[in-house]
């Protein structure tokens, strides 16, 4: 369509036309807690920052060396190729049989993405158009909804649950809308509530995918971040499932490696195609030196991957200890690197019942920054999530400074501000 100017021929702003995709998406709930984290660090605060889940740990000290040494040589800065080396492809079939007794076949059923949150973006657009329609839980990863909808598909959202009730909303759902839903969208261990399930849970879920003809995307993103001996069950491992659905994986969290940006996407061989075609079109692969590097990571850091599991578990343990000393009620997770924390009402009443205001007002006056349970969804009101994202002792410093302004009403912002618009309560 020609672009609209708002005085045609005297060189005045041209009014820019996004396409109706963009203007679907729903408000992005997050930009202005980031703004104010920005503008509270630039103003000198050190805001313990435990909003985002991006961490903060090293990747394996022999990926590092493994990435130096590809760099220097110049075949791998050209082009790769969109759907990853087949040695890349071979060790996550060979990791899927190690951890999870899953047979994959490299050539077919596995592909790289870049990171799992483009692989899972691109495999909408592949299976997703308008007039489609989605399931996901609520709340939700925010891209489990963002996706489907930049794909021009319709969400469905179900309450969130790890258990046989979600399975049955999923499936009156499945029953009743017209046209059917064409896709279920999981993941567990869950981000942001943190939830888990049995192996068991997915053999109902393969029943339910087979009796409705549905596909099934699960998102596996912290399935290697276990703790008190819990090993999370991969959707691949029960019987059928290949038959209905993928299971994407990453490297971020495990290896710490979230800036590198690999993932992976494994299952079914056309819900692979058809995201191998997006992405034949779309881009031409990971840098390649950073995919050998990704082999030796899976190949040889087992050990890192458990003793990081260890570090978020004992950081689980201090932030889980600290909140509920602040009166909050707090279930200690089994996984991820978050803790899903129910605001307590007093502390809630406060701030207008909002997440979202409670988590602006402790950037602020506690220089602690969570996210907002409202910003996954309705489903999230009411509680925040917290990143495990920093040192133990910094939790605790966190922990405290949070009590200081919800228990004790002094606010940490005030006491930084100048002297003469110091309020009252200023130690
Ligand atoms: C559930 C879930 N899926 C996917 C991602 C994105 O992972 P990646 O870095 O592989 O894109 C995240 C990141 O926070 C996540 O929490």
């Amino acid at each position: 369509m020609r672009p609209v100017t708002e005085d045609e021929g005297k060189g005045i702003v041209m009014k820019i036309q996004v396409a109706n995709r963009i203007e679907r998406l729903p408000p992005y709930m997050l930009g202005k807690l980031k703004q104010l984290i920005y503008e509270r660090r630039r103003a000198g605060a050190d805001v313990i920052d435990l909003n985002m889940g991006n961490p903060s740990d090293p990747p394996p000290p022999a990926v590092v060396d493994k990435l130096r040494d590809a760099v220097l040589d110049a075949r791998n800065s050209r082009y790769s190729v969109s759907a990853g080396v087949y040695n890349l492809r071979r060790e996550v079939a060979f990791k899927y049989r190690r951890r999870w007794g899953v047979e994959l076949d490299p050539g077919a059923e596995v592909i790289a993405t870049i990171g799992s949150k483009e692989g899972f973006s691109h495999l909408c657009l592949a299976l997703l158009g308008p007039g489609d329609t989605a399931v996901v839980g609520d709340p939700a990863f925010q891209i489990h909804n963002y996706a489907i909808v930049l794909a021009g598909a319709n969400v469905l959202s179900v309450p969130l649950g790890n258990d046989q009730a979600f399975l049955d909303r999923i499936d009156r759902v499945l029953d009743t809308i017209t046209p059917k839903p064409k896709l279920v969208v999981l993941n567990y261990p869950h981000n942001p509530t943190a939830i888990t399930v049995e192996a068991s849970f997915f053999d109902s879920v393969v029943r339910l995918a087979d009796r409705h003809q549905v596909m099934i995307v699960h998102d596996f993103a912290y399935g290697e971040t276990c703790f008190d001996g819990y090993k999370a069950p991969s959707f691949l491992q029960v019987d059928g499932a290949k038959e209905h659905g993928v299971e994407f994986t990453t490297l971020s969290k495990p290896y710490n490696m979230a800036g590198w940006r690999v993932g992976f996407c494994c299952g079914n061989l056309d819900m692979i195609k058809a995201l191998a075609t997006i992405k034949g079109y779309y881009d031409y692969g990971i840098f390649q030196s950073v995919q050998i590097a990704s082999i030796i990571a899976m190949r040889d850091s087992d050990d890192h991957v458990l003793e990081q599991a260890l570090i978020y578990q004992k950081r689980r343990d201090v932030l889980v200890a600290g909140l509920r000393k602040l009166g909050w009620d707090v279930v200690s997770p089994l996984a991820t690197m978050f803790v899903w924390a129910r605001i307590k009402e007093e502390h809630l009443a406060h701030h207008d019942m909002s997440s979202v205001n409670l988590c602006m007002a402790m950037v602020d006056e506690a220089e602690v920054a969570m996210t907002p349970g409202a910003a996954f969804g309705e489903g999230g009101e009411g509680f925040v999530r917290i990143a495990l994202v920093e040192n133990e002792q910094r939790i605790r410093q966190a922990v405290r400074q949070l009590d200081r302004v919800l228990n004790r009403g002094r606010s940490l912002a005030a006491a930084h501000r100048p002297a003469e618009s110091r309020s009252t309560h200023a130690e």
